[in-house]
């Protein structure tokens, strides 16, 4: 870590611990957290599309570089941060001397690569979903973090964590609402069909560095198509396909998945096992369920979790709720006296059973409440780069999840076979096969951890 980087850290921190607000001096002079000597150094890569919806909160920092493939895209950002240095490769714009911290917005197949070069650098890394693409990119990325545990603050980009729905959805489990959990239950219904890569068609504008946007993925041919989605959702022209994203899995899965984890605090599953429509080579599938075993923890026993998408659903456990309806992506947690089914925003307990009278629950007051996430989703993190380095969803928490999520797609290719997996190493132990789909080929001249 480079030492100026580490004092002005140093600096960072403790003005945010000791700092009260703002102190105006006579002269004029801040002080306190809103000081500009105070405030982080800010990186974004990908500098519009998804970013934008970041901009708000990070202006209260100062972005001092910004990094796009895409020349127009890039003024997008100058525009709004227009003291920012600019840079087409994020490799030279992460070596910027005065950075503190790294915000991804990038597609998803350069997601682990920035992670890790931004934690090697010593920088706090704001992350988009989803963390990496294969066991191997998001397990990097979550050793890199932990070896920083302590020193750097990191967030998974589930935004939605922050709904308040979230709390209140581990408050009724955590207190016993629906008695001991049993299994829990995700899905998501978006569904975007496509045979495979977009034949060549045409030649990249000018204004676009496409070998750059291939970055360390397999080359595949320019096509006008995979740029071609409205601001903050091109990522579903690109993101179905294996060497650019990993569907709906990465997509919707890792907010949805999110609003279970939120509650299970869970670690790496023991097996995987997954049936969807036929394996295609090029296309991640629309079609998928995928089952994991979760270990016991502290205050609950060993629980089966899935994850379905495409239209395949778990049972409703009543008629009259259609998950597939208002609740297009939930999760049902299934108890000893009862079920949750949860949106993201909103929720029904369902009570069931002779013992299910809810005597044996009690609400919790106002003042006992989970805390709600402040000031933001993004503010949180900004607050724990210059303070506990505490964030809601660090890279192990986000880490530990994608990584079930992404060995549901490893299964998947192997129909009718439970995978054993070993967290611990990162291998799947009963079918060697299996392990040549834990990580992802590259094209030459890209490194993962670098
Ligand atoms: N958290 C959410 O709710 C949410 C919502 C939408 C998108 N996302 C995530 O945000 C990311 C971006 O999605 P999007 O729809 O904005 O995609 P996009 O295709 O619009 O790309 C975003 C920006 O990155 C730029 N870019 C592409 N390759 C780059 C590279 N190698 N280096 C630097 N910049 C590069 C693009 O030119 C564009 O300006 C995806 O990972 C997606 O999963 C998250």
């Amino acid at each position: 870590m480079k030492t100026r980087t580490m004092e002005r850290r140093r600096f960072l921190k403790s003005t945010a611990v000791a700092g009260s607000g703002l102190l105006i001096l006579p002269s004029g002079v801040l002080f306190g957290q809103d000081a500009p000597s105070n405030k982080l150094n800010i990186a974004l890569i990908g500098a519009y599309g998804r970013a934008a919806a970041h901009y708000n909160a990070l202006s209260t920092e100062n972005v001092v570089a910004l990094c796009d493939v895409n020349e127009l895209n890039l003024a997008q950002g100058v525009k709004r941060f227009p003291g920012a240095k600019t840079y087409v490769d994020w490799r030279k714009c992460i070596e910027q001397s005065d950075l503190d911290a790294v915000v991804c917005c990038t597609p998803d197949h350069h997601h682990a690569f920035v992670g890790n070069w931004a934690l090697n650098r010593g920088l706090h890394v704001y992350m988009e979903k989803p963390l990496g693409l294969s066991i191997e990119e998001v397990r990097t990325v979550r050793e890199n973090y932990l070896k920083n545990k302590g020193k750097l603050a990191t967030q998974h980009g589930t935004q939605r964590h922050a709904f308040p729905n979230f709390n209140r959805v581990r408050e009724l489990i955590h207190d016993g609402a629906i008695g001991e959990l049993q299994a829990v239950h995700a899905w998501g219904d978006r569904q975007f069909r496509k045979s495979g890569y977009l034949p060549a068609e045409g030649s990249p504008p000018a204004t676009l560095d496409y070998d750059q946007w291939i970055g360390p993925s397999p080359y595949h041919p320019y096509n006008p198509d995979y740029f071609s989605g409205s601001v903050g959702m091109n990522c579903l022209q690109w993101n179905m396909y294996w060497d650019f994203g990993n569907g709906q899995v990465g997509d919707m899965g890792s907010h949805t998945m999110d609003l279970a984890w939120n509650v299970i605090e869970a670690g790496l599953p023991v097996s995987a096992e997954a049936f969807g429509e036929p394996f295609n080579p090029e296309v991640t599938p629309v079609e998928l369920t995928a089952m994991f075993e979760l270990p016991a923890n502290d205050w609950r026993p060993a629980i089966p979790c899935a994850w379905y998408q495409g239209g395949h659903m778990p049972q409703s456990p009543l008629d009259a709720v259609h998950l597939s309806g208002s609740f297009g992506h939930g999760v049902l947690f299934k108890g000893s006296k009862g079920y949750v089914v949860s949106s993201f925003d909103n929720r029904i307990l369902i009570p069931f059973g002779d013992e299910a009278d809810l005597t044996y629950y009690h609400a919790r007051s106002k003042e006992e409440l989970e805390p709600p996430i402040t000031p933001s989703f993004q503010g949180e993190w900004i607050n724990a780069c210059k303070g506990d380095l505490k964030t809601s969803c660090d890279f192990e928490y986000g880490g530990n999840e994608m990584e079930m999520m992404d060995l549901g797609l490893v299964a998947y290719r192997f129909p009718g076979e439970k995978l054993e997996y070993d967290g611990k190493e990162g291998k799947v132990t009963n079918l060697d096969a299996a392990n040549a789909f834990l990580s992802r080929k590259y094209r030459p001249g890209w490194e993962l951890d670098g």
